[in-house]
């Protein structure tokens, strides 16, 4: 079972449960081979608590819905038993399997192997689509860019991204996963999207260590473009 963790707000430190956090060590991991060797921190095996804050809080409505970088399934099945239209995507056909064995019997939820950078998602556009350490496994701030650009061409008119990315705040560590400053993750999404909402909390993982921080970003497909900034 994961364990939930509550960091206080002021001192950072934790209550009630010991501290966890995610190991991702290698610069470019090898996906399928730690689907292989089951070398998965963040796969708590239930849904991400921001995640169902977020559906549950109204701000995503049930619709066509694409998750990228799915792992073994856990968020997308809760998705779809709350009425999403769910595909879920992974570079690991490794991870898929899993996902798909989870799945067995699972309405409107298909998995697929693909990568996100290079392929292209059937049946968008979408009206939702989430990633929970997907996006902020990219080192380059051009593929990042890259990975909005493309989230935001398949968004639906009013459609939402739910990145959960990790956060350089939280004091040094040697574990965890990879961290990315909000002014990095803005240069990425706000050429492209609309921000509803980026603030800070943590992944909720399996591994003992330091809390390891999150960035809770929430985008929508803009309206209307981008006025440049004024001079006065
Ligand atoms: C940190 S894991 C998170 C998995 C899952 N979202 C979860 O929270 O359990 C990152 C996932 O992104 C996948 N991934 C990495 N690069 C990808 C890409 N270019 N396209 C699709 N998936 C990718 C990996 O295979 C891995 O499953």
């Amino acid at each position: 079972m994961a364990k939930r963790c509550m960091l206080h707000p002021l001192t950072n430190e934790l209550h009630g449960a010991r501290r966890i956090a995610t190991v991702i060590t290698m610069a470019h991991p090898d996906w399928n081979a730690r689907y292989a060797e089951g070398d998965l921190p963040w796969d708590t095996g239930k849904p991400d608590e921001h995640l169902v804050k977020i559906v549950d809080g109204g701000a995503v409505k049930a619709g066509r819905t694409l998750e990228i970088g799915c792992g073994t399934g856990t968020n997308a099945l809760w998705l779809a038993a709350r009425g999403f239209d769910v595909l879920a995507v992974d570079l690991a056909p490794l991870a898929i399997e899993k996902a798909r064995a989870k799945a067995a019997g699972a309405r409107n939820c298909l998995f697929e192997v693909l990568d996100f950078l290079a392929g292209k998602p059937e049946g968008g556009p979408f009206d939702f689509v989430f990633d929970r350490g997907t996006f902020h496994v990219f080192d380059e701030a051009d593929v990042r860019a890259r990975f909005a650009e493309r989230v935001a061409g398949l968004l639906a008119p009013g459609g939402r991204w739910l990145s959960l990315i990790g956060s350089t705040e939280g004091g040094p560590r040697d574990t965890g996963p990879p961290r990315r400053t909000a002014r990095e993750v803005l240069a990425s999404i706000e050429p492209v999207l609309e921000l509803v909402d980026l603030h800070a909390d943590y992944f909720e993982t399996m591994i003992e260590g330091p809390a390891a921080m999150a960035w809770i970003c929430l985008s929508r497909r803009r309206a209307v473009d981008a006025v440049p900034s004024t001079r006065r």
